[in-house]
């Protein structure tokens, strides 16, 4: 059990944690969908109740270092757990750094499998240097590792990414790794790229959200089905040309092929590297790959190979079992010690976004603690400029449901459309995405109050606050040719507010700004505004009490 806290008794009603996915505060208001979007309830909040920066990018969050952005993962595990744990990309960094990954177990079992084989090893994942779900260089450092333990033929099955990255920079990344994979394929080692596509196309779904995706990836990568070119750099030039205005992300599957046959189906005997390190975009592929009984689609055909995550992806159903770097293990989070302090839960989020609220506020577990409730609102499979609202109307309802059954203490939600609209680079949209949150919120925040709660109002990461790409000299939003901007689909490295929604305390009640102030500030904060003391691993408060 938490302690009491001496200097405040506790809200009478529920605490409530707004997530506003991808809404920081940006520097310049050109390109800014949250300065162009009319929101008259966050412009309210913003001015009369206490609002504080959060820092969540970079070493704030576990990245490796502050030029990396911010994103959901390492966003709501910082949130969720009140601490801030070396993360994915800096622990895979670290471990090929020191060489530790080649002695783990699991890499030599891919390299034994591969070799016992017919000396196949395939590496399938992000193909940029996002860092937000891989690294290429994560990939670099493995070709060489396998060709230096006799590997003979390296297959890589590389998703565009143009996500985390600017939307159309595909080749940036595929031209130099082509030529790099072309230089090192002497002695008897052959490595090129396979095959893949647009990330949001094949492979990369998450959360159940749209399975024929990963299906598509399967019959691209696994049996060597899609259109075919001469190399990767091709494929993205005849994609590109098949399919004018498509960005890097939303590009079609590829595969490469000799005289009309695939050079990289996987066969029995290969091995298997998923070599992204984040876990929600990689779960349903690995588990295509290592489930027997597996129904979610026809594989058609189900090749027995070696397979390793990166990371292990889910630590309550081990998957998968093998991987090649230890995932940050997150104890004590503030849902296992608001469960254990008896406090009954609510969480909610359309599918999008709905184990950010679940699993990885929980630290990328998939089961619930006791006194935990969870709801899912299904999203739309559509692009999502098209549907710039998405499901934050369904997400009030469903919240202010919860707030009215008197059943919650804590209770968490998370609005995706700023992020999600923002990642589709359309800036129209996105204002819209924004002005879909603020009504939600003036509908949300009266069911608070009729509750006697209070609310936390922040966001994981930017997004809708950049929607164009800046110039790396001037700092000003960079021009095409014909002068249009270059839209930015990325995260930003901006802060993200921290608003105290209190009608309850008199005043009593305020937020301090701190040069530490950060996402792992919020557990502890919420658990004050209960009447608790943080659990001793989280990071401070940033309550004030008059
Ligand atoms: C994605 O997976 O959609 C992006 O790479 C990151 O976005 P998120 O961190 O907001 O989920
Ligand atoms: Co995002």
């Amino acid at each position: 059990m938490l302690q009491k806290f001496p200097a405040f008794a506790g809200v009478p009603g529920p605490v409530v944690v707004i997530v506003m996915d991808g809404y920081g505060i940006p520097k310049h208001d050109v390109g800014s969908a949250i300065d162009a979007a009319r929101k008259p309830t966050l412009d309210r909040l913003f001015a009369q109740y206490p609002n504080i920066r959060l820092r969540a990018h970079g070493t704030a969050v576990g990245m490796p270092s502050d030029d990396d952005m911010g994103n959901s993962e390492v966003g709501h595990n910082a949130i969720g757990a009140g601490q801030v744990y070396a993360q994915g990309a800096a622990l895979v960094a670290n471990a090929i750094a020191e060489g530790a990954i080649w002695q783990g177990g699991a890499w030599k079992e891919i390299v034994a499998g591969a070799k016992a084989g017919r000396g196949v090893l395939h590496f399938i994942g992000l193909f940029s240097d996002g860092n937000v779900h891989s690294h290429i260089d994560h990939l670099k450092a493995m070709v060489v590792q396998a060709k230096a333990e006799g590997v003979k033929t390296v297959r890589i099955h590389a998703l565009l990414d143009g996500r985390d990255v600017p939307e159309t920079s595909a080749l940036e990344y595929v031209a130099p790794f082509e030529a790099f994979l072309r230089d090192i394929s002497t002695g008897g080692f052959d490595a090129r790229i396979a095959s893949g596509g647009g990330r949001q196309y094949i492979t990369m779904d998450r959360y159940d959200a749209n399975w024929p995706m990963v299906e598509r990836g399967w019959h691209t990568h696994v049996l060597g089905e899609g259109p075919q070119f001469a190399n990767a750099t091709e494929a993205v030039h005849g994609l590109r040309e098949r399919n004018p205005g498509t960005i890097d992300q939303d590009l079609p599957e590829f595969v490469i092929a000799d005289n009309g046959k695939p050079i990289g189906t996987i066969e029995d005997g290969d091995s298997v590297v998923f070599y992204n390190f984040r876990g929600d975009r990689a779960i349903e592929i690995t588990r295509a790959f290592v489930e027997e009984h597996f129904t979610e689609f026809d594989r058609v055909r189900t090749p027995r190979v070696t397979y390793a995550g990166m990371l292990q992806y889910d630590g309550d159903l081990q998957l998968p079992k093998r991987f090649l770097v230890a995932p940050p293990a997150i104890k004590d989070t503030s849902a296992e010690w608001f469960s254990k302090s008896g406090l009954a839960q609510f969480a909610c989020s359309e599918t999008q976004k709905f184990g950010h609220v679940t699993y990885f506020w929980n630290g990328n577990r998939s089961n619930k603690f006791e006194g935990e409730t969870w709801q899912e609102v299904p999203s739309d499979v559509v692009p999502f400029e098209q549907r710039p609202w998405m499901k934050a109307a369904e997400i009030t309802d469903a919240m202010i449901a919860a707030l009215q059954s008197g059943q919650y203490k804590v209770l968490r939600c998370n609005y995706a459309n700023g992020d999600m609209v923002g990642h589709t680079g359309n800036f129209r949209a996105a204002t819209m995405a924004i002005e879909a949150v603020d009504l939600a919120l003036s509908r949300l925040l009266p069911a608070i109050d009729a509750a006697g709660g209070v609310a936390l109002i922040t966001a994981d990461h930017g997004n809708a606050d950049e929607m164009f790409e800046l110039d790396k000299k001037t700092k000003q939003p960079a021009q095409n040719k014909d002068g249009s901007f270059k839209a930015k689909t990325a995260h930003t490295l901006n802060p993200v507010p921290l608003i105290l929604y209190d009608n309850v305390s008199g005043g009593r009640l305020g937020l301090a700004q701190t040069d530490t102030a950060g996402l792992s500030s919020i557990a502890a904060t919420v658990a004050n505004l209960l009447g608790l003391q943080k659990h001793e691993k989280w990071d401070d408060s940033v309550l004030t009490v008059k």
